[in-house]
């Protein structure tokens, strides 16, 4: 090697790229949103550039384009009607919905191609409607494009309005592991409108309300108490209720976001996590017949008991957890709970070792000390578990006779 180079690397030396890279994005509640006189979503394109006309392509989920036949000719009546700032550069796209988009890597090829023919460059805009899942996929697919376009979401589920669709993170499942591949990435704007969520299955309604208690027992003692006390009409889906519950959920969520200090979760610590660390595992082992918030019901009901075996929480105080998710209409079992993989242990115990995988090594996992606040631990008894697993068991046993 030339003696003066190799010298000049011997002389220690270091740049510094310091900088930060102020992000926001609105997160509307509205409804109607595609009425022709509801401005908000030509508004929200075209809110940093005001005078362009926005070139966009639609996606929407075919759960939603089942449930409202009519939806992509209001897409296109809707960007017609404010033709002089928005163009829809190919009639809407309609992709499977449900969590196996995300284990499909020829959609997933498909929809990249689909913005690679429209011509989606980063001035344009990808909006998508659907549930958390076809968000996620969407999501992806919009931030790995010319290393990331603009992207409008309209989440359509309650899951998808109080947490999925709101945050920053997409992602696909891979490897036989949940979110495996994803990135970080702020959407322009979200949309939440209401009137969505009328069509969802019941089960579905449900399953989005699992976040918000988890995100009420973390981080807010009171709307705790609030969910408890409209348990009953959350359970009847009383259209104000629900509204108030995404509100607010979406709003915590938010908050953690822009100020928690860890937008794209860099640490260990990941209080927006509770109640998921089996709840990834039980979804895989279910075969995706779990839904999320299904599946983050029964993790939020095993980490209350462990928290009371542990002495961490009053015994009460675990047992009002369990009476609040089952009140709104969650069951607290699934076989997969006590389902066995081929190293003969429990599954779901695997899923320990992949969170902390997913974490960067060491494990940090929320527990409640009180209900409204977490403390993170940074190992678990796995017996402790085996004996929750068990006590659920019978619970349920006992609640379906
Ligand atoms: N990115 C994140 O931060 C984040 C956070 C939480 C959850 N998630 C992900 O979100 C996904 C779960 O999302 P989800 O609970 O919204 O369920 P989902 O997306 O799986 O949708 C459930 C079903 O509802 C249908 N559907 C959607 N909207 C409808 C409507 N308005 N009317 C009728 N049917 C409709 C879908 O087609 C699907 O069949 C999971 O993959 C989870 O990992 C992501
Ligand atoms: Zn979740």
């Amino acid at each position: 090697m030339d003696q003066n180079i190799h010298n000049l690397y011997l002389d220690p030396f270091v740049c510094n790229a310091r900088f930060a890279v102020p992000l926001d994005f609105p997160v509307h509640f509205t409804n109607d949103a595609l009425h022709l006189t509801n401005r908000l979503l030509c508004d929200a394109i075209a809110r940093r550039e005001p005078g362009r006309r926005h070139r966009l392509c639609c996606i929407i989920d075919a759960g939603v384009a089942s449930a409202w036949p009519s939806l992509p000719a209001r897409v296109a009546a809707y960007v017609d009607a404010h033709h002089t700032r928005l163009q829809l550069v190919a009639p809407p796209m309609v992709i499977p919905g449900g969590e196996a988009c995300k284990n499909d890597p020829p959609l997933l090829q498909e929809i990249l191609g689909t913005l690679q023919r429209c011509r989606i460059d980063r001035h344009a805009f990808v909006l998508a409607f659907g549930g958390g899942a076809v968000l996620d996929l969407v999501g992806f697919a919009a931030a790995i494009t010319h290393r990331g376009v603009r992207l409008v979401r309209m989440p359509t589920t309650v899951l998808g309005q109080n947490d999925a669709g709101i945050g920053v993170k997409n992602a696909v499942n891979a490897f036989g592991c949940k979110n495996y591949l994803g990135t970080f990435a702020p959407p322009w704007a979200v949309i939440n409108d209401l009137d969505f969520i009328e069509t969802l299955e019941a089960r579905d309604k449900i399953a989005g309300i699992a976040e918000a208690v988890k995100v009420a027992l973390i981080r807010d003692r009171l709307f705790f108490l609030w969910l408890e006390s409209n348990a009953s009409a959350l359970a009847r889906f009383n259209r104000p209720t629900m509204a108030e519950m995404i509100r607010r959920c979406a709003e915590l969520h938010l908050q953690h976001i822009a100020g928690g200090g860890d937008p794209f979760e860099t640490g260990n610590a990941r209080p927006l996590d509770y109640g998921h660390w089996a709840a990834h595992k039980l979804e895989t082992l279910s075969d995706h017949t779990l839904r999320h918030g299904e599946a983050v019901a029964i993790n939020l009901a095993l980490d209350t008991r462990y928290a009371a075996m542990k002495g961490l929480i009053a015994e009460g105080d675990a047992e009002r957890i369990c009476a609040l998710l089952e009140a709104v209409g969650f069951r607290l079992w699934h076989p997969s709970l006590v389902g066995r993989e081929n190293d003969g242990g429990l599954g779901v115990l695997n899923g320990l070792r992949e969170f902390r995988e997913h974490l960067g090594g060491e494990l940090s996992i929320p527990m409640l000390s009180a209900i409204g606040t977490a403390i993170d631990v940074d190992e678990i008894d796995t017996a402790t578990v085996a004996d929750g697993i068990a006590w659920l068991q019978q619970r349920d046993a006992g609640r379906c006779g």
